[in-house]
């Protein structure tokens, strides 16, 4: 549990963004499968991420931490070990399924599980189109556990109907080791973060957003490279300034790369002043300094195409519109329900509490906001993203807020709340603090 008390007075202040969980994930991966020794720089701690490494652990990959950075020696492609029992995703769908198409390929059976809000998230997304590439993928009505039985895959084409990117990578995973071509036609740009990392790598893909082609390789070359902050998390700490007008906080090392950084071109929208600064060019994952100035916000009307683009702050954009004047609205979501947590359930309830006309849509939610937020008991349904929504929420609202199930934000972001205390107490952290 957290408490969060409502502030009154505009805070000043500087932090870091939490190294990106995506980008962690899928370097992870990768490294698992390269020749040699990969070194991941301030890589994210995020309990997501743990699970990720344990898993390839229990498939024979040795991962090192050493002063904030990963050493992982790869095993090379195809050539991970038989896990002694099933692997545990715990609370992470990135792990289960980009780890369904690398495990699709090897040649040995596994089963993948987690914990029960995993075992509530649909899978029947990621067997299938694996299947079509020749696996043997098969979930439990739908859900984990899935149970792989591994062999060597044709390739072929996929046309992908969920608009996801952990689907996507998960077949340009399985890609990588099969006979032949894989062509995989995604229904809306997603985050590319795979496919930022196999150009990186020099490993041949095609892509022009939509239609993705990948060619079988032999190996993958070990490699270096450090993690750019989560736009997601420093969403979090944006939220936080923009529903106390005047507040301000300076964010560094957000990752900008193009599919992540629509929340705040929303933002924008809303009210809130942000000054982009980039950082040196990066030719993969670009970053920079983001500074957002709170102001009165006004609500927004969410188009439905801009949804994919935006689903992980989805919770958050929702508690902002709790704060801003006017009506937000926002459709074409179903996704959110099969997230963690029901998020637009969740977040639904927890608004309410906390004083904002709420009415839920089965695909989405429509908030009148603005009127005075008092705080209340909240229950973030032991979903990350809804504890840090709710955590911006309370700033805004008079009184104390208590948030049930805030330890969850750890799933994505460990050490938010202190961050967050830290910030609307004027403090900054030490820059010695970040690797
Ligand atoms: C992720 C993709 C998104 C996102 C999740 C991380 C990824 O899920 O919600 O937090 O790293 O690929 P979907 O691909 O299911 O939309």
């Amino acid at each position: 549990m957290r408490v969060i008390t409502g502030i009154k007075q505009p805070f000043v202040g500087e932090a870091f963004a939490p190294p990106d969980k995506s980008v962690t994930h899928r370097a992870l991966l990768l490294a698992a499968e390269a020749d040699g020794t990969s070194l991941i720089r301030s890589p994210s701690r995020s309990a997501d991420c743990q699970a990720t490494i344990e898993c390839l652990r229990a498939l024979g990959v040795g991962i090192r931490l050493r002063h904030g950075h990963l050493r992982i020696d790869g095993l090379g492609l195809g050539a991970l070990r038989a896990p002694a029992r099933s692997l545990y995703a715990a609370n992470s769908g990135t792990t289960m399924r980009l780890l369904a198409g690398i495990l699709a390929r090897q040649l040995f059976d596994s089963i993948l599980d987690g914990d029960a809000s995993l075992r509530r998230r649909p899978m029947e997304r990621v067997a299938e189109p694996l299947n079509a590439l020749g696996a043997c993928v098969s979930t439990t009505r739908g859900f984990p556990p899935v149970h792989i039985a591994g062999r060597s895959l044709r390739g072929g084409r996929v046309v992908l109907q969920t608009p996801s990117a952990q689907v996507k990578s998960a077949v340009l995973l399985a890609g990588l080791g099969a006979a032949g071509v894989t062509r995989c036609r995604v229904p809306v740009l997603s985050r590319d973060h795979t496919e930022r990392l196999f150009f990186r790598l020099g490993l041949p893909l095609k892509s022009n957003n939509l239609e993705l082609h990948v060619r079988p390789v032999d190996r993958i070359p070990a490699f270096e490279m450090r993690i750019p902050g989560d736009p997601s998390g420093a969403a979090f700490l944006a939220g936080a300034a923009a529903v106390i007008p005047g507040a301000t906080v300076r964010i560094h090392r957000v990752g900008l790369n193009p599919t992540r950084t629509l929340f705040f071109r929303y933002l924008e929208r809303m009210g809130a002043e942000i000054a982009w600064s980039p950082d040196a060019p990066d030719p993969w994952e670009p970053g920079g300094t983001l500074t957002v100035r709170g102001a009165d916000l006004r609500a927004v009307r969410v188009d439905p195409a801009d949804v994919p683009l935006l689903i992980d702050e989805l919770p958050l954009l929702a508690a902002l519109a709790a704060v801003a004047q006017g009506e937000t609205s926002v459709r074409g979501a179903a996704e959110l329900r099969v997230k963690e947590s029901d998020r637009i359930a969740a977040m639904a309830t927890g608004l309410r509490r906390l004083g904002a006309g709420v009415e839920e849509h089965p695909d989405g939610f429509s908030i009148e906001g603005g009127s005075p937020l008092h705080g209340a008991d909240v229950d973030a349904a032991g979903d990350h993203r809804v504890a840090m929504a709710f955590a911006v929420a309370a700033l805004a609202a008079v009184g104390i807020t208590r948030i049930r199930g805030a330890e969850s934000a750890a799933v994505s972001y460990p050490g938010f709340f202190d961050v967050l205390d830290r910030l609307t107490a004027g403090f900054s952290p030490h820059r010695g603090e970040i690797t």
